[in-house]
């Protein structure tokens, strides 16, 4: 039997190593803190091993880049994301709350990326010979559920409707039985002769799933899963195993409350890219965005739409979040906010009620809410617009989040609408952010959000450019003679 790895705990606040568990760190006094931590593999593993070679640097001219060899998902909006499809040997987590849709969506990227079908019919005669005389050679995505049986991933891909030839599934939690499984595959060596002059890839794996990270285990360590130390081991047996056999890892990782991902911050520094899939249960919007990216940038967003039958691509997300409009109502303003380098148009609707309450009531969904008290007190001390009792609420319509100051115009807007009763013509589009002066401010990307608030048939552009202050952007949409300079 293996000697089991010596461990030792590590204190996560101050770094100080014990040789024995307790309570609170001897070191530093902080309290829980010790995690269990493998020393070294077995001993045994070391033996036999050839003596490392002297290392060698190389002229980075003369490395060869392997960025043409990225693996498309067939699925525009993750490639997008990923900066172009999935790089081999790359590692990616993907984080979001339960039930946002995780494994849905890495489902449908699984059965994208496997090429059983289509290789058969585009295929070189060397290539379909090797198929022939290796029945499990094509290249398929092995799905690795550590939460879900089999059946159940059989049931959820018949309702995707996806084609189930293309994936490979395996409930585990064992870290070990997985990097036995894949170590494994491709070994034979009239495999690998035949691989490597078919130009076949070297494993027939072609894309490796773990869903979820947090229910991995290794026998090497007696803390449960989803302790730090067992994330932290696992995953990194995990990332060894993917860059040594050139396979690309999406790792599924829980998100706990305060919205980070479970497990040590470490995990984000160890992988090659961070992906959130984010948005509201209640809501159809999903939008995947990049925190990390080695080999991309890491300001794309992906728009989905969660329906019967999964994830499908929102190609056109402003014309999707502005769909259920209602036109000529008071208190509703159009803004164009950045997602990514994408400019999308949402809708800000604001309501504003008289109350008796002392203190009157200010509730926000999808806007900040520091960001509304900001806009109600600049409002009050610049343009003299009384709001002292009333209730106010500002919604971004279609569950959509807005996180830039660049709203700030059209909430503001949207107030002042809802509190004169007047309605603002339908086809006016406001972005900037206010200052405490009342001033409104330049934001990024300007032209680009006319652009596209002019493509979408918007005639009146309330920017930055057109209105230097709050007071003047308030009489711009009052006063129905405004139009446009540069209207198209
Ligand atoms: P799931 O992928 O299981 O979430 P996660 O892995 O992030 O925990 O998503 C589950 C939710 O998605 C569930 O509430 C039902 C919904 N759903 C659909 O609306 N349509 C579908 O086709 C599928 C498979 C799930
Ligand atoms: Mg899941």
């Amino acid at each position: 039997m293996a000697k089991k790895p010596k461990t030792i705990y590590v204190c996560q606040s101050c770094g100080h190593e014990h040789p024995r568990w307790s309570g609170r760190c001897p070191q530093c006094g902080e309290w829980n803190t010790l995690a269990e931590t493998v020393v070294s593999r077995s001993p045994m593993a070391h033996r036999g091993r050839k003596p490392p070679e002297k290392p060698r640097s190389l002229i980075l001219s003369e490395v060869t880049s392997r960025s043409g060899d990225r693996i498309s998902t067939g699925i525009g909006e993750f490639d997008r994301v990923l900066g172009g499809g999935l790089v081999p040997g790359s590692v990616i987590l993907l984080a979001g709350e339960p039930g946002i849709g995780k494994s849905t969506l890495l489902l449908q990227v699984a059965a994208a990326v496997g090429t059983r079908q289509q290789e058969i019919g585009s295929s070189t005669k060397e290539k379909t010979n090797a198929y022939s005389l290796m029945p499990n050679a094509y290249p398929s995505a092995l799905y690795v559920s550590g939460e879900e049986s089999p059946s159940q991933i059989k049931l959820r891909a018949d309702r995707l409707g996806i084609g189930t030839d293309n994936i490979q599934v395996l409930a585990e939690t064992d870290v070990d039985m997985i990097v036995g499984l894949v170590e494994n595959r491709g070994q034979k060596t009239e495999d690998s002769v035949l691989r490597l002059r078919s130009g076949l890839p070297p494993s027939d794996i072609r894309l490796l799933v773990v869903d979820s990270v947090q229910t991995l285990t290794t026998t090497d360590l007696s803390a449960g899963a989803g302790t730090i130390s067992q994330v932290r081991e696992c995953s990194q047996r995990l990332i060894q195993l993917a860059k040594s056999k050139d396979i690309p890892l999406i790792l599924v990782g829980h998100v706990i409350k305060g919205g980070a991902i479970a497990g040590p911050k470490v995990l984000e520094h160890m992988v090659d890219a961070v992906l959130y899939l984010e948005g509201d249960k209640f809501h159809k919007f999903r939008l995947l965005r990049s925190h990390k990216n080695r080999y991309g940038s890491d300001q794309e967003v992906g728009v989905f739409e969660m329906g019967d039958r999964g994830l499908s691509e929102v190609a056109n997300p402003s014309d999707n979040f502005l769909s259920e409009r209602l036109k000529n109502t008071p208190g509703s303003v159009v803004t164009a906010t950045m997602e990514g380098t994408r400019p999308v148009l949402v809708e800000i609707q604001a309501l504003v009620s008289s109350t008796n309450l002392s203190h009157p009531r200010r509730a926000t969904s999808g806007f900040s809410y520091n960001r509304l008290l900001t806009i109600i007190a600049v409002l009050q001390k610049r343009t003299k617009i009384n709001l002292q009792n009333k209730d106010i609420y500002v919604n971004v319509a279609g569950g959509f989040k807005v996180s830039e100051p660049a709203a700030d115009l059209a909430c503001a807007l949207a107030i002042v609408s809802s509190v004169k009763d007047k309605p603002i013509d339908s086809q006016t589009c406001a972005f900037g952010e206010v200052g405490l002066s009342g001033e409104v401010r330049k934001v990024s990307q300007s032209e680009r959000r006319a652009k596209e608030a002019k493509k979408l048939g918007f005639k009146k552009i309330i920017s930055p450019e057109k209105a230097r202050s709050l007071q003047e952007a308030m009489e711009k949409i009052l006063n129905p003679k405004f139009e446009a300079p540069n209207k198209s």
